[in-house]
């Protein structure tokens, strides 16, 4: 393993800023100066500009004004701060949407929208396309040899679909593409023939409507797939202009963690580098360590999205949001915590939603570094400069990540195939909660994760898990196959390999084309109500050596071997004696199911076997108290390991005879060490 490159050659450290929006204030002459001397008491070093500047960059159609514009990249370069230029497509100005009405998003009811808000034009509308493509050239030609831009940042958190008739009409030419302009594949693809839905002519397919078709799952389905190929589309059709003449400043767009509109491992392709906006809901009903191996989770998906390449967190709060249902202020040292979690799972830079907090407006109680007080005598202030003050001393790390040897699958297609599953369960299918419940013991013991997609390549890693997939997209496991037959061991659960990737359910017995796998048969999933319960005891002198009886919850299948041995089994209901545990070798490897819902104790217990038995790697070979993880990054030589402790009590760590660099203050450390609450250390091996 290398090292990748830092997100800009130009500045070559971590990356510390936010968005900055000084459009907001043009009738305050004097805020530019006495930003940029805040900016430099906060230890920023870039902003990202102009995200909703259009009314000001391009006030009428065809009319530019950027002298402005001009002043603040000047001005930000001369006092050592960068910038991350944005594309202002997410607001059209209010001419724009009042003299071409079509480039106003029409939704699923079939509604026009007016002006106003955001993320509320047509993805497909030729006029807007034209229009977002001329103000991206008007900015690349102005700044493409500026020397405060080191990257784009395109629209922002795309994330709208649109049923306007341009919209329908690219799906229908979508659809077409798929299906050969075969309209008989298609209904039975679709399995269109239900209700009598059968589609004689293309002309009849319309996008999903409340008030219209949202039963054809395969439809629902593809129409998700086409909105996030329009939305590359569009997008693709943002960044021409930029890559033409700015070919070396990298391009992204933020994401939204699992946000479930967009399948992000698609767009991820199109990104030179990827960023996302991070916004855990901190000290809330969750305990804190809970919080953080579920955004841990998120974060190592942004890694994973590029294969391990550093990503940007390109949003995060300085302080609180204002759209939480309760915005409670971060406790002391969570600022600086949460921002170092990010960098331990993979990102060169803390950004921050904003700068300054909006005098007017949705946003204005919106944490921001600088408050309405406008000084820097601030609580939230000072945590800002002190993150600052630690990313300064972290240049080496820029560029490592690590190479886990556990990946498990978020699958965005497969969530929506999960979703909208008429059954077994129509409330808590909880896809992302049982990815993330098997994530946990790993987190927890300090072991490093990717998440990836059905699609990625699986043969990198020792233990591959596959909670619920219950769309088996076409080779996926055949490709699952050939990893365990070469010594993989892939572990999987109730409710996978049910259907294909258009929804049709696979026939000849579930887990489908994974049955031979598994050696196993799934007959049926019974689905507990909130009150029932079964459990599942361990058989004596199973090979996983576990002894322990778990509770079963929500979801139970019912399972027979075909080849594959149990390990344990019900203990209650008429499918008592039944296997709840499975294990099939196959080839070198070896395949075990889940066959129930479980809780927390099943997969502490369950993997913490596997990990021993694969002899997986942990970042740091010390216990880890509860609540407290490592995380590693690493350029294959220098090791740097992240002890974070996400709880409000101090907790101690024996790190035994060996002596470690503390990387932010250069202390050694040994033997016993004490984390402060919500306190970390950055460590490397002493030579
Ligand atoms: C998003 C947006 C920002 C801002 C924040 C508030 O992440 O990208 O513009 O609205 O939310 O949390
Ligand atoms: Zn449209």
């Amino acid at each position: 393993m290398c090292k990748y490159k830092p997100i800009s050659e130009k500045y070559p450290h971590f990356l510390h800023g936010g968005d900055y929006n000084p459009d907001q204030w043009l009738n305050y002459p004097k805020i530019l100066d006495e930003d940029i001397r805040l900016m430099k008491l906060a230890n920023w070093n870039v902003v990202s500009l102009g995200i909703f500047a259009w009314a000001a960059l391009e006030p009428e159609e065809g009319k530019y004004q950027f002298e402005c514009l001009d002043r603040i990249m000047d001005k930000l370069y001369d006092n050592g701060i960068y910038v991350i230029l944005a594309t202002p497509s997410a607001a059209p100005p209010a001419w724009l949407v009042d003299k071409y009405p079509e480039v106003a998003r029409v939704d699923s009811n079939r509604v026009r929208h007016l002006f106003g808000g955001r993320q509320n034009h047509c993805f497909t509308s030729p006029i807007y396309r034209e229009k977002v493509r001329s103000i991206n050239r008007k900015l690349a030609e102005r700044y493409k040899d500026h020397p405060a831009l080191i990257a784009w940042h395109v629209s922002n958190e795309y994330g709208n679909d649109c049923h306007c008739d341009l919209c329908q009409e690219a799906f229908r030419n979508w659809l077409k593409k798929k299906y050969d302009n075969d309209i008989k594949r298609l209904n039975h693809e679709w399995w269109s023939h239900f209700w009598s839905h059968t589609f004689t002519d293309w002309s009849q397919i319309q996008t999903p409507s409340p008030h219209g078709e949202t039963t054809i799952h395969g439809l629902n389905l593809d129409y998700k797939r086409f909105v996030t190929d329009q939305t590359i589309d569009f997008f693709k059709n943002e960044i021409a202009p930029l890559k033409e003449l700015t070919p070396n400043i990298p391009i992204t767009t933020n994401f939204m963690g699992t946000f479930p509109g967009l399948n992000y491992w698609k767009f991820a392709k199109h990104l030179d580098v990827i960023s996302w906006d991070s916004y855990p809901t901190w000290h809330g009903n969750e305990e804190d360590w809970v919080v953080a191996y579920k955004t841990a989770f998120v974060h190592d998906i942004n890694r994973s999205l590029k294969g391990g390449q550093p990503f940007m967190l390109m949003e995060s709060t300085p302080s609180v949001t204002n759209w939480q249902p309760v915005s409670k202020l971060k406790r002391p040292g969570m600022h600086v915590l949460s921002s170092i979690q990010a960098v331990a799972h993979g990102a060169d830079t803390v950004q921050y939603f904003q700068w300054r907090k909006s005098r007017g407006g949705f946003e204005k109680f919106h944490g921001a570094v600088v408050d309405h007080c406008g000084h820097e005598n601030t609580r939230v202030f000072k945590d800002v400069k002190e993150v600052g003050e630690i990313l300064k001393r972290l240049d080496p790390i820029i560029g490592t990540s690590v190479k886990p040897e556990v990946a498990i699958i978020y699958d965005w297609e497969n969530s929506w195939a999960i979703e909208d599953a008429k059954g077994p369960r129509q409330e808590k299918k909880d896809y992302l909660l049982t990815c993330q419940s098997n994530y946990r013991p790993f987190w927890s013991k300090g072991i490093t994760v990717d998440v990836i997609d059905m699609e990625s390549d699986f043969n990198r890693y020792k233990l591959l898990i596959a909670p619920m997939l219950y769309m088996l997209k076409d080779g996926v496991a055949e490709r699952i196959k050939q990893f365990v037959k070469n010594g993989g061991t892939f572990v999987t659960t109730y409710l996978s390999g049910i259907v294909n990737e258009n929804d049709l359910c696979y026939l000849g017995g579930f887990p489908g084309p994974l049955k031979e796998i598994l050696g196993i048969w799934s007959e049926e999933i019974d689905a507990l109500h909130d009150k029932d319960e079964n459990c599942v005891a361990f058989d004596e002198d199973n090979e996983l050596g576990i002894s322990g009886e778990y509770k079963a919850k929500e979801l139970c299948e019912i399972i027979h071997l075909e080849g594959a041995k149990a390990l344990a089994k019900y203990k209650e209901d008429f499918y008592v004696g039944f296997p709840a545990v499975t294990v099939n070798s196959y080839g070198e490897g070896k395949a075990y199911y889940i066959a129930f819902r479980n809780n927390d104790d099943f997969v502490d217990d369950f993997y913490g076997k596997i990990i021993e038995l694969l002899n997986i790697k942990r970042s740091i070979d010390i216990d880890l108290p509860i609540g407290v993880t490592a995380q590693l990054r690493t350029d294959g030589n220098r090791q740097f390991i992240f002890l974070l402790n996400f709880t409000d009590e101090e907790k101690a760590l024996d790190l035994k005879d060996i002596e470690y660099i503390d990387i932010v203050d250069n202390g050694i450390l040994s033997g016993k060490v004490v984390l402060p609450p919500y306190g970390f250390k950055i460590i490397e091996k002493r030579n």
